[in-house]
């Protein structure tokens, strides 16, 4: 049974008391409630320890945004797979498309981020998804492929099943647009299949997929309950626990 995940991206959202306060809110709801997926969240770095206070018995699973490809030294502004691993989060998101457009992210520095997380422990949320125009030439199978292999494939075996996929398409990023549970599943047995042609099938049975991109409470049953789709990455709705709780009920 692959692990099952609802993941919520905070992005550049909530001063600290409004990120406590929904930190507090959402270690209530996972206390009252027994819920058949995981709960992860990935707020602003700046809060990650709070949450690590927060949630002291790992409730909830406290990933960060992004980390950097270098292991230290001076890189202004950036925070190490090591700090991360200090302070005991779970993991972090790696190649999402906002740092590909804004902050020049490639799938070359995916790769490096990615295999500086496994080698402290952490799980690396990898990010792929091909953008309108993409889609609209009838590229995006290609795109995800050649994003998956460049960003994971000099992984072993053993590190690849440690790795959870996020497919994000660009266009049904904070759009209101969201891929339909078809197109969506075609991607998802789509890199399942890219990474089985190169490790294998059970391998690739393994790994846990999310889907991202404006899913919402009256979406998130119908995407999930795809063969290969493992639960979801979500931004806007998990900025408030009335939407967020009710998509990790999806999987009730
Ligand atoms: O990381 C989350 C995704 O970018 C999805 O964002 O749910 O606001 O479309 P969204």
């Amino acid at each position: 049974m692959r692990r099952k995940i609802v993941a919520g991206n905070w992005k550049m959202n909530k001063n600290v008391i409004e990120a406590q306060q929904l930190m507090i809110q959402l270690l209530g709801y996972k206390n009252e409630n027994k819920t058949n997926c995981e709960v992860w969240i990935a707020p602003p770095s700046l809060y990650l320890m709070m949450a690590k206070d927060i949630f002291e018995k790992d409730e909830i699973g406290v990933f960060s945004q992004d980390m950097s490809e270098y292991e230290s030294g001076a890189y202004t502004g950036e925070i190490s797979a090591n700090m991360l691993e200090s302070i005991d989060v779970s993991g972090s998101l790696i190649g999402h498309s906002e740092r590909r457009q804004y902050h020049g992210e490639t799938d070359e520095s995916c790769n490096k981020k990615v295999k500086l997380a496994l080698d402290k422990g952490l799980i690396p949320v990898y990010c792929n998804g091909e953008t309108l125009d993409q889609r609209k030439a009838e590229q995006h199978l290609d795109v995800v492929k050649n994003q998956t292999e460049t960003a994971l494939f000099t992984l072993s075996a053993e590190e690849i099943k440690k790795v959870v996929i996020a497919y994000e398409p660009v266009w049904a990023i904070g759009t209101g647009e969201t891929a339909t549970p078809e197109q969506a599943q075609e991607i998802h047995a789509h890199i399942r299949n890219t990474i089985a042609e190169k490790y294998g099938k059970e391998v690739a049975e393994e790994i846990s997929i999310l889907y991202g991109g404006s899913v919402k409470p009256d979406n998130a049953k119908e995407i999930f309950s795809q063969p290969d789709i493992d639960g979801g990455l979500i931004g806007g709705a998990a900025l408030k626990l009335e939407d967020f709780s009710k998509i990790i009920e999806a999987f009730n």
